[in-house]
């Protein structure tokens, strides 16, 4: 009986120290970052990322890994979601070092929708791809670009010439034209108000508005008022088929110049192609509208429209 009872008590002693070795085995790790003798990488992740349908956005962008040892790790995504459909998509970061020793976190990537240029407030604005706009001075930005369409317009007041960034822009460029044999040359740079004033009604006297609309801009709608913007050389539709409009087209960008109304785009751009007028927009921006030859513009980019209001 005794025996017996002297067993019983081994047992629970036994269990008992099974049970806190089991314990501190499962805590340790946590608390030391370690999954059995191994260390492993921290990562610094936000647990919740919000984007707008349709805006693409890099996931790893705000994501660090670390490790104690000096050694670079590698982080990717784990688990499918679509920048192009609404959801909640419960995703993984997992970093990895050289030996495989592998730390996973779970984040939630929320897509949602918005609808198109959705108001913050009286002075920002959502566009339908989801770029923050904001109407400063009476000129409007989408995230720091100076927008001027046929929905966009600037004060009478705005402008005084072309900006330094677009002449010493324009001055790079001509000289690698020249050093290819063409000779590039601003035809109509900046534009006031009322110089627009004058030019559109001209239009409007020999072509009716319906049709001056589609090539010219009404007052305070021209880009050529934002000192952004230039025609050059021949103004006219034979220009498209030169070797400078050709040489233009597929190497602007390099200057941070962007082909504004491209042939094909007059749904957005609310304008005919113009092979001759080029807007200044800095080079990573001009490097994505210039699509790799697919000129895209300012408006299927950003979302936007191109419509008068009237
Ligand atoms: N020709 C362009 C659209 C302008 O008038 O600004
Ligand atoms: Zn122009």
């Amino acid at each position: 009986m005794k025996r017996k009872k002297r067993l019983k008590k081994s047992v629970s002693i036994l269990v008992v120290l099974i049970m806190i070795v089991v314990g501190i085995s499962i805590i340790y790790p946590k608390i030391n970052n370690k999954q059995g003798n191994k260390e492993l990488p921290i990562i610094q992740y936000q647990k919740e990322i919000t984007t707008t349908l349709g805006k693409e956005i890099d996931l790893l962008q705000d994501v660090t890994a670390t490790s104690n040892k000096q050694e670079a790790l590698t982080v990717s995504v784990e688990g499918t979601y679509n920048f192009q459909k609404e959801g909640e998509y419960h995703l993984f970061y997992v970093a990895k070092d050289k030996e495989g020793n592998e730390k996973k976190e779970s984040f939630t990537l929320k897509v949602v929708k918005q609808e198109a240029n959705e108001p913050i407030d009286e002075n920002h604005f959502t566009t339908s791809k989801g770029f923050k706009g904001e109407i400063r001075n009476g000129a409007t930005y989408i995230e720091g670009t100076l927008i001027v369409n046929k929905t966009y317009a600037l004060p009478s007041s705005f402008g005084n010439g072309l900006t330094e960034e677009t002449k010493t822009a324009f001055n790079k460029l001509k000289a690698a034209a020249l050093l290819d044999g063409f000779d590039i040359y601003i035809s109509s740079g900046f534009r006031s108000y009322e110089r627009q004033v004058t030019l559109y009604n001209n239009y409007v006297k020999r072509d009716g508005k319906a049709a001056a609309d589609t090539y010219s801009a009404r007052p305070g709608h021209s880009e050529h008022q934002s000192g952004l913007t230039f025609d050059v050389n021949e103004i006219s539709d034979k220009f498209h088929n030169t070797p400078e409009a050709k040489w233009l087209s597929e190497n602007c960008y390099k200057y941070g110049f962007i082909l504004r109304f491209p042939n094909g785009k007059e749904k957005e751009t609310g304008y005919k192609y113009e092979s001759w007028h080029f807007r200044y927009v800095g080079e990573e921006l001009a490097t994505k509208l210039y699509n790799n030859g697919d000129w895209l513009t300012l408006e299927g980019y950003f979302g936007i429209t191109s419509e008068y209001q009237d």
